[in-house]
This record gives C-alpha cells, structure tokens and sequence, in this order.
C-alpha cells in the first residue's frame, strides 16, 4: 500500500508500535491500544523536553564561521536570513532580533521562550534550535534550513491543495499539535507562512515567538487576525484549545485556498469569527465538511481536540481514513508534493527581499534584560 522507502528523518525519530497487525488497525482506525502505546512514546519525549528545558545547551558553531548569504523571510518581529557554515559547507537559517525592537513591542518574555522552547523541542514536524547568539544589540537564533519554503507560497501558486496532500499535510500538523501540547506548550500561531516544507516533502512548523508553557488558562492575545479563536478574540482567558481552532481554520484554508472568515478590517473578520458563521465552498465533500465543522466550533466543549477523546476524534475522524499514523510519523509515506530543489543552498523557493544591514552598536545594549539569553 505504501513505499517502506524512508522519505525522511526516521533517524531522528523512529516510533514502531508493538501491534502485530498494523495494517488491520489502519483498517479499523487508529485503535486505543495504539494510542496507549503512543502515548507512552510521547512521555519519552516530554521527558526529553524537560531535562533540555532545564539544562543550557552547549553549541560547537563559531558565530564567525557562519556566512550571510541573503534573506529568507521577514517577520513581524524581525528577518531570517540563509547562511553558509564555511568549514562544513552546511546551510542554516538564522533569525536576528533587535533588542530594541522586542523592548518597544514588550516581547521580551515571549522572545525568551522562543528560545528556550526551540533549544527543548525535538520532534520530527518542528524546527529546533542549532545554536544561538547575542551582540550588543542583537540575539540571534540559528535553526536548520528548510529549503521548501512556506506553505503559504505553495498554497498561492497552486490555489488550493487536492485532498490527499491537505490529508497529508493535516495529518502532521496533528500529530504536531499532538507533542506540543503534551510538553504543555501552546503554539498560538498556526498559519501557512509558519508551515514551511522541506526537501523530503515533509512538514517542519517554525517561529515559536507566542508559543509558551501554559498551566491553567492565559490571556495574551495574540496570533493572526484570521486564524484567531474565538475565545481568544472575546478575552476570556483560554488554553489549549485555541489550537485546534487555528488548525480548523488551516485545514479550511489548505482545501479552500483561502481562510473561512475574513473581511479587509480585522474588526469585522473578528465579528465575523465569534459568529462562527462560514460557508464551505461546494467542493468539499461530506467528510470534510463534517470535520470542519467539528473543528470550528466556538463552543469549546464541542470542539475536536480538545473533548475526552482527544486527538483520537481526529485520527478516527471519516475524513483520515487510510491515514497511517506512524508511517507519517516515521515520515514513510511518499510525499503527493516534493519541492523544487536544485542544490544546498537553493532558496528559490522563497520570495526576494531587500536586505538591510545588521550593524550591532559599539556598546552592549539592554544588557540587564536581555540576561539571561
Ligand atoms: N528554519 C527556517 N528555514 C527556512 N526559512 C525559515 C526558517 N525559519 C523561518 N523561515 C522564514 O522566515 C519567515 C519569518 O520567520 P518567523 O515566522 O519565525 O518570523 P516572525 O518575525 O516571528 O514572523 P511573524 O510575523 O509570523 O511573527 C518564515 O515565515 C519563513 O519564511
Ligand atoms: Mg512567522
């Protein structure tokens, strides 16, 4: 049924469940004895989350070692740029933040749990952190290079995606959603630009900047207009759940081509979110409409994935049918979609910008806030 060929990172991240017929499971859905066995697998992880947590990592990269080659992607907060690693010849992405900056936006907090939360990860649909830096005006966040670029720009160019790569891409985004939640991190921006695809087709999730450790509920708000739950719009403090609503809206945007609510002012695309009011366009069938449906609930209670059942209301939802779980996390399945990538430090798949000098000052500037980084 499919490929046993290792389209990805299995090395980083194997999981086999013990079931001795995996194929009658898919069959059947994705049974609660597997969803145990996951279970157990994803407290291994959440410990390995936590002692990274607690620890300070140690890097082998020299700052002066690392090449500028051009700009990847600006942001709100600051730009990502391409690097070249001279002695290993290997790419990075390196995302520069002035402190400046992240002081008059008060995101000083949220700046170092990006951090601290991309050193912790470790899972094989995230970006993690290879090293970072600070100077006197600066701090620098060094990650790999995913050279597919952003689902967004794949979204655009092809208008909407067919079902099997929406289902492809979904189901990552899942199991992502999945890992961050049981390490008790919230991600708080889920959008096609934060999506990008690498070069085995499959999906890394990058910018952790509003992503934090949540115990009870929280109130900050933050996200992108269109893909802001209503509960958060109505600052009624929330947690977990706001999640699963951005990925509703994800899932509606990937097999759509465009968000489920939106409108020029981003005060009416709010009404029009806490209305929860949309229209599926005829193409989507029963299954997906059911699903979206499920999702984009504003009654949280009624929510998919964030009810009793968890995610398994999602991985034995009508519309996953056939999805093999573990092969995509052992990213075993053959990717619908591989993108164009001549060499290593191709970035063709990213838009152009102009570039702006990074010039850090003669003196070391906000020392005290900038610390602990
Ligand atoms: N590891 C990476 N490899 C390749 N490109 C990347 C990587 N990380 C980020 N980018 C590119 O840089 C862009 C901006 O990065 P990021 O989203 O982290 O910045 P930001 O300032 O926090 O953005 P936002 O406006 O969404 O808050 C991304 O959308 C993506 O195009
Ligand atoms: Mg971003």
């Amino acid at each position: 049924m499919y490929s046993r060929r290792n389209f990805g990172s299995a090395k980083e991240i194997s999981y086999r469940s013990t079931s001795q017929s995996p194929s009658l499971d898919v069959r059947d859905g994705y049974t609660e004895q597997q969803q145990l066995q996951y279970t157990k697998y994803l407290k291994k992880l959440r410990n390995e989350f936590e002692e990274r947590w607690c620890k300070t990592p140690t890097f082998d990269i020299a700052f002066s070692d690392l090449e500028r080659v051009k700009t990847l992607g600006t942001g709100a907060f600051g730009r990502v740029i391409l690097l070249k690693h001279l002695k290993s010849s290997k790419y990075y992405a390196m995302k520069v933040l002035e402190k400046e900056k992240i002081i008059k936006m008060k995101q000083v907090d949220h700046t170092l749990y990006e951090k601290r939360i991309l050193e912790a990860i470790k899972f094989p649909f995230t970006v993690s952190m290879e090293c970072s830096f600070k100077d006197n005006s600066y701090i620098y966040f060094i990650m790999p290079f995913i050279p597919g670029g952003e689902m967004f720009t794949h979204l655009r160019r092809m208008g909407k995606f067919e079902e099997p790569l929406a289902k492809f891409y979904a189901s990552q985004v899942i199991l992502a959603i999945e890992y961050l939640h049981f390490c008790n991190l919230v991600y708080r921006d889920l959008k096609p630009e934060n999506i990008l695809i690498d070069k085995n087709g499959y999906l890394k999730i990058t910018d952790f900047g509003f992503c934090k450790i949540l115990q009870g509920r929280t109130w900050t708000l933050c996200g992108t207009p269109e893909y802001l739950a209503p509960e958060l719009i109505l600052s009624k403090g929330y947690g977990f759940s706001v999640d699963w609503w951005s990925f509703g809206v994800l899932l509606f945007e990937m097999n759509a081509g465009y968000p489920p609510f939106y409108a020029n002012d981003p005060m009416k695309t709010y009404e029009k979110i806490v209305s929860g009011k949309y229209r599926c366009p005829s193409s989507f069938n029963a299954d997906l409409r059911d699903l979206v449906r499920n999702v984009l609930q504003v009654d949280i209670t009624k929510r998919l994935g964030v009810m009793k059942n968890g995610v398994m209301d999602y991985k034995n939802h009508r519309w996953f049918r056939g999805i093999e779980w573990e092969a995509i996390l052992n990213c075993r399945i053959p990717p619908p979609f591989i993108p164009k990538y001549k060499s290593p430090g191709d970035t063709s798949n990213f838009e152009r910008y102009d570039e702006e000098s990074i010039t850090p000052a003669s003196y070391c500037r906000f020392e005290s806030e900038f610390m602990d980084f």
